[in-house]
């Protein structure tokens, strides 16, 4: 018989602390359904002391969810635990995520303090925590670079205070597979409250050095059954494991033993939604989710597959939902079309925003052959900007080789309009300068990545932008069948997002 892994998604919460990848709480309860959808165990769905738009956000994906466990992350501090337990109010399922660092450097430098206390703290902190919910997860933070011996110890105490599930992170995504694994067997070994069945195991890798999947699964092999993942890897620096490489791991190796919930064929709608909501791209060769993940160029390779697809595919696409026929509509498809596919990729529209979302459709088929899944995306997301303050009116440029490129802006501020012309060395920089007249701020463009255009010269072109003003970074998106355009939408975008 196979065990369960039980499946933690930290998606909106660790994934969605990397800059640039903010929701608002609508995005968050979309992603949130989805997971749901898709089958996650656990849906960590904010940190409620950190701002009030997170507070708000655990309140209402707790509304608008069913079977996943809502957690909310917490400090050991009583304050950030009584918030908690009140955001997680409507929440059917609920979990208080709370902890400490338990690391040598954590210990002196962050808390200036020694290990007893901090394993008093621990302690207090879960059994403060389980005055409100009986599902108390406790995580040692740099659980990676904690000696195993105090580490033990840790685990053992809070097991004894009530904790449910132990969260071992690698926070800094230092350690080795082999090392990670005997941390978990250790541990498995060590605490009796393990063996005993009162509280299992969890894995929280970081991907700093390429292990995180790695990681994750040295921790199940050697007894944890939960692993903490994230939609298409990411979270802070180099991202966290990703849930879709963990649910296929143990799908194509059944010799392991061990079963999630997660309905695999969910999976790459899954993905392309959080891409598409977080503006943040998927590398193309990425594993499982990848826009290469399955395809097979070199010509040895193209024999093979034809001949029979095992020869070279460990996976059959259909299982994590890619269905080449089902992801182009056309300039004939129907309204009920696009409905079903922005369905299928985890957006529910109806009457007037179907409508909106329609139209803005057929203007985009006029433009380019095949509509795919991340047009259709960006296409409902679009009406995001209808509350800037400043939207792009029009857009001139006239650039060739051996001239210097001009531009002629127009863009109405709540309602005013304002023009403006300038010349540049490239498009681009003569619309930004345009843009810079009437926008009259210290402002600097720091980073500019034009998104790689998958298919044909009439592709849908994506800009990601982070722009330096009073101090902060701010990042922007844009998305235009013209490049240029998009570009200007983009820092239109930074600019929208200024505080002040
Ligand atoms: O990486 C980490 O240690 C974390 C904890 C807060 C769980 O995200
Ligand atoms: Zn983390």
């Amino acid at each position: 018989m196979s065990d369960r892994l039980y499946i933690f998604d930290t998606t909106l919460r660790d994934g969605e602390q990397v800059p640039g990848c903010q929701l608002n709480t609508i995005e968050k309860i979309q992603v949130a359904r989805q997971l749901e959808a898709l089958g996650v165990d656990v849906i960590e769905a904010g940190f409620p002391i950190s701002s009030p738009g997170d507070f708000n956000s655990v309140i209402e994906i707790s509304k608008a969810v069913t079977w996943p466990t809502i957690c909310a992350l917490t400090r050991a501090v009583t304050k950030d635990i009584d918030v908690a337990a009140e955001a997680l109010a409507y929440a059917k399922h609920k979990r208080i995520h709370t902890g400490i660092g338990t690391s040598d450097s954590h210990i002196r430098y962050k808390f200036n303090s020694n290990r007893e206390e901090i394993i008093e703290r621990a302690v207090a902190a879960v059994k403060y925590a389980k005055r409100y919910v009986e599902d108390v997860e406790f995580y040692a933070e740099d659980a990676g670079r904690t000696d195993n011996e105090y580490l033990a110890r840790v685990i053992d105490a809070v097991v004894k205070a009530g904790a449910t599930v132990c969260n071992i992170p690698d926070t800094t995504g230092y350690c080795l597979p082999e090392e990670f694994g005997n941390k978990i067997k250790y541990l498995m070994e060590h605490v009796d409250g393990l063996s005993a069945g009162k509280a299992i195991l969890s894995t929280h890798c970081h991907n700093d050095l390429g292990m995180a999947t790695a990681n994750t699964m040295a921790g199940i092999i050697n007894g944890a059954r939960q692993a903490e993942v994230t939609i298409n890897g990411i979270g802070e620096r180099a991202g966290n494991t990703s849930l879709e490489e963990v649910a296929m791991i143990l799908k194509c190796h059944r010799g392991i033993g061990i079963d999630t919930n997660i309905n695999t064929q969910k999976i790459y709608p899954t993905s392309r939604l959080v891409s598409s909501l977080m503006n943040m791209p998927v590398q193309p060769n990425k594993a499982i989710v990848g826009r290469n993940a399955f395809a097979h160029s070199s010509g040895i390779h193209q024999d093979g597959v034809l001949k029979n697809v095992q020869t070279y595919e460990i996976m059959d696409p259909k299982d994590v939902g890619i269905d080449d026929n089902s992801i182009v509509l056309t300039a004939r498809s129907g309204r009920a079309a696009l409905k079903h596919r922005l369905s299928v990729l985890g957006v529910e529209l109806d009457g007037e925003a179907l409508d909106k979302t329609y139209e803005a459709f057929l203007r985009l088929a006029d433009q380019k052959k095949e509509i795919n899944d991340d047009d259709i995306l960006m296409l409902a997301g679009a009406d995001r900007t209808a509350s800037h303050a400043i939207k792009l009116d029009y857009l001139q440029v006239t650039t060739g080789m051996g001239v210097r490129s001009v531009a002629c802006i127009g863009l109405d501020i709540t309602g005013e309009k304002f023009e403006a012309s300038a010349s540049g060395n490239g498009p681009v920089d003569a619309a930004i300068k345009a843009l810079k007249r009437i926008i009259n701020r210290q402002m600097t463009l720091k980073e500019f990545t034009i998104q790689a255009i998958s298919k044909g010269s009439d592709d849908v072109g994506k800009v990601h932008m982070q722009v330096e003003y009073d101090g902060r970074v701010y990042y922007g998106f844009g998305a235009n069948t013209d490049i240029v355009t998009a570009s200007v939408e983009a820092y239109i975008d930074c600019i929208n997002k200024f505080k002040k």
